[in-house]
């Protein structure tokens, strides 16, 4: 007996608090009991469930199918099923016949599985069509110059030179791809040094120069605000000068010829903000929230043809880099935008202690 009541209180610690998703039913599969979790899925205070039929109670056909199986077989029945709020949570579920003829359903939630696997499905997909574009191309311009439709010396370097322009495409790519990867793996040290914050502006002007020189654009430093104790950035110049290069490289690719980009930095007691800013196309509301997701564009005949205007091709990785190392400085990044009118980028990076 003493046995029996230790074995209750053990199932009953279980149903209540374990990880597992414990119910029981019986052989008509109404529920006799179970813990709070359950009750949450379903939706309904924990002492409705009782009584209630396991499919009117969690709505899950899945569920209820591994009972039925359960029921009518000595063996242990498995499945899957998704409950909760619109769906939203997977389980795997056991069920298992008990000696009076209804069944112990134990449940384990997967959700992080599931996202995990949807993630890399969905990177894979896009990859696939990223290096598929550059690739199509690359083989139509060799095919036409192999069919002998090219014969005079001027189009035949005008077919290499788009080759050329693609391939240089999927290198970038690639490069980008690479970055990201060891990025996201943590395989990326940063070598966090105090800086100066008009420092990291003014090689961030050199290096966006040319590019913008290029589309007819100019480059404003703004100057720096009067901060008497002269705040300076725990920062690793190499990659926080890539982050901010990638937000002035889409300043001046996502602007119209003749157009500025303003380059600026403020500090708050913890912080120090990079800012870049453009008066270009800007970024409609609905959008915004996503552009720091990797391969997100706004719209993918916005960012030009890549053979066309190799500047305005993009695989929509860049913002997804600089989120990356914006957070692997312990700060953040953000974003204001007027769709029409231009957008506003900043990094917020932790200052340094003072000396
Ligand atoms: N300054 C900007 N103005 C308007 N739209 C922008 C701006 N910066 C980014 N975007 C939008 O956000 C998207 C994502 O930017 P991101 O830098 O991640 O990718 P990309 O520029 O398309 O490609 P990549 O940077 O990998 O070459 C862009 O495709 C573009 O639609
Ligand atoms: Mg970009």
């Amino acid at each position: 007996m003493a046995e029996r009541a230790v074995a209750g209180a053990a199932f009953e610690a279980l149903l209540r608090h374990s990880r597992t998703l414990l119910i029981v039913v019986d052989h008509r599969l109404r529920i006799r009991s179970a813990g709070p979790v359950a009750a949450e899925l379903a939706g309904r205070p924990a002492d409705a469930l009782p009584g209630m039929s396991l499919i009117a109670a969690l709505g899950s056909v899945p569920l209820d199918a591994v009972a039925r199986e359960a029921l009518a077989s000595a063996e242990p029945a498995v499945g899957e099923t998704e409950l909760g709020h619109r769906a939203s949570r997977s389980f795997s579920v056991e069920g298992l016949r008990l000696p009076d003829g209804g069944v112990v359903l134990s449940l384990s939630e997967i959700s992080a599985l599931r996202r995990a696997e949807r993630v890399r499905r969905d990177f894979m997909a896009n990859i696939s069509h990223e290096l598929r574009t550059p690739l199509t191309s690359i083989k139509l311009l060799a095919e036409t110059v192999a069919d002998g439709a090219v014969d005079d010396g001027a189009s035949a370097r005008d077919f290499a030179v788009q080759i050329e322009r693609e391939v240089d495409h999927l290198a970038q790519l690639v490069d980008e791809l690479l970055d990201l990867a060891r990025i996201e793996s943590g395989e990326v040290s940063l070598t966090i040094a105090p800086l100066r914050p008009s420092d990291v502006i003014a090689r961030l002007a050199e290096r966006i120069g040319p590019m913008a020189d290029r589309q007819g654009m100019t480059v404003r430093v703004l100057p720096p605000p009067a901060e008497p104790d002269h705040p300076m950035v725990a920062g690793d110049a190499e990659r926080l000068g890539q982050a901010l290069l990638n937000l002035a490289h889409n300043a001046v690719k996502y602007s119209h010829r003749g157009g500025e980009v303003r380059l600026a930095w403020s500090a708050t007691e913890a912080a120090v903000r990079f800012e870049v800013a453009d008066d270009g196309i800007g970024i409609p509301e609905a959008h915004r929230s996503r552009i720091f997701e990797r391969f997100y564009k706004v719209d993918r005949s916005r960012a030009r043809d890549a053979a066309a205007e190799p500047e305005r091709a993009g695989a929509g990785l860049g913002l997804a880099i600089v989120r990356h190392i914006a957070e692997g400085h312990g700060g953040s990044v953000g974003v204001r935008s007027t769709h029409g009118s231009g957008s506003t980028f900043w990094v917020d990076v932790p200052r340094a202690p003072h000396p």
